[in-house]
Formats: C-alpha cells, structure tokens, sequence
C-alpha cells in the first residue's frame, strides 16, 4: 500500500522566502496538496548564503520556527501528512560551509552514506561552473538533487551533459507545472522525453502560491498516467522521493 504522494520542492512555510505569506496560507496550500493526494511533504525554503553568518544564524531559526508552527496545525487537521524540513540551496561560494553548520538543511541522510540536498544555480550558468559546484558538493560528501533542471539553459538537450552528471551521481527534479495546461506547454514534450528517457528522478510542485504556482500534483500525475510507462511512474512518484524522505 502506498504511503500516498510526495512533494519535495516547494514553498509552503510561511514568511520565509517568496512563497507562502502567512500560517493560513500556508495551511490552505497544505490542504491542496492533501486534495491532491500529497502525503508527504519535503518544505524547502530558499537558502541564499549571505555574507553574514549571523543573517544565516536568523534565517534558519526563522524556518525552523515556521516549520514547527506549521507542523503543529497540520497535526490537528491532517494527521496522517508526514513532514519535513529541507531546503532549497542557491548554489554559491558560502553554501557548502552552511550545510556544515547544520544551519542549512539537508533532504535525508541514509546509510549508505548519502546526504541529499536540492540545490539551483542562475538559469544561465556555464556547464563546466555547473559541473565545478556539483563536484564541491560532491567532495563535501553531498549528493546533489538539481532542482527544475528543465530551466538550465546549459543543459538543454545536452544529454551527454547530463549522463555525465547522473553518472557521478546527480539526481534530477522536474517541476509538475511542464505537464499542467497553458503558458508552459511549449515546454511539455521535451520534458515528456526526459521522463520516458529515465533522465528524471523526481517531480514536485515547487508550490509558491495558490493561483499560478499552486499545488498542482494531481493533474501532472493525471497526464503522466496516459503518457508513460508504470515502471517509470513508480520510481518518481514513490520509489525515489521515498528513498530520500524516509532516509
Ligand atoms: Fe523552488
């Protein structure tokens, strides 16, 4: 029996960063994604390392705040929501040493010694800059999860690129809105081959709000459905996300 599905990317604490507003936002958003057939949910606020430790310091006691508030509520509406705090790492010079402090969060740790985390870079990074972070995070004992990595530029239909990160490793994280009617559905059969191709490890909501960037898991699970094979299906809905979120 399935544990139901999983969210990983999103922006649903409140306060935090440039999604959720507020708690009853926030709970509303959490509330969709039940809806929607979510049971377990990763909340990754963007990390952005400043110059500043102490800023560092404030931001992480402020997510683990919300995430304890949030966690709270959430018990009493849904019980049965599994929850997590990870982040969503802006790639730069100071992340590594902030993952260090503990004061950036990590995805899940499991025995064999992984320790995932999901970071993004500027869309219009270099590949061989791309390739320079991941092996910092890799030497740093890492396991990079690139998030929404149909949006790098360097990357596009660059498959050898991209074998040569997933072979050292690199797990790649699609966002659900590619499969959604509307503004990116330029974009839909390109991602649609990356699924079929086996070079997709996850998708998630990447949830910022109600409207435009909304919970949205159902529908992209619903046209996965007609558009791929099961065995596929399997491992990015549960297998995969699993592995991290129970590690
Ligand atoms: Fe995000």
């Amino acid at each position: 029996m399935e544990k139901g599905l999983y969210d990983i990317h999103n922006h649903i604490l409140p306060g935090v960063d440039d999604g959720s507003e507020d708690l009853k936002m926030s709970m509303e958003l959490i509330d969709m994604e039940y809806k929607s057939g979510v049971r377990n949910i990763i909340f990754t606020p963007h990390y952005i390392a400043r110059s500043m430790v102490e800023k560092c310091r404030k931001m992480s006691d402020d997510m683990e705040e919300a995430f304890e508030k949030v966690k709270r509520e959430c018990e009493k509406i849904h019980p049965d929501m599994r929850l997590k705090l990870g982040n969503e790492l802006f790639y730069s010079d100071r992340i590594i040493e902030e993952l260090n402090s503990g004061r950036a969060h990590i995805m899940g740790k499991n025995d064999k010694g992984n320790r995932y985390i999901l970071t993004e870079f500027n869309t219009d990074i270099r590949h061989q800059d791309m390739k320079k972070a991941i092996s910092r995070y890799q030497m740093s004992g890492y396991r990079p999860i690139i998030a929404h990595v149909e949006r790098y530029d360097c990357l596009y239909k660059e498959y050898d690129i991209m074998d040569e990160l997933k072979e050292s490793g690199v797990m790649f994280q699609m966002n659900t809105e590619n499969f959604l009617e509307g503004i990116f559905s330029s974009n839909k059969k390109y991602c649609l081959n990356l699924i079929r191709n086996g070079y997709i490890e996850l998708i998630s909501t990447d949830t910022h709000n109600k409207t435009t960037r909304r919970p949205d898991m159902e529908e992209a699970v619903a046209y996965l459905s007609k558009k791929t094979d099961g065995k596929i299906l399997q491992k990015i809905l549960y297998e995969n996300p699993s592995a991290i979120f129970d590690s």
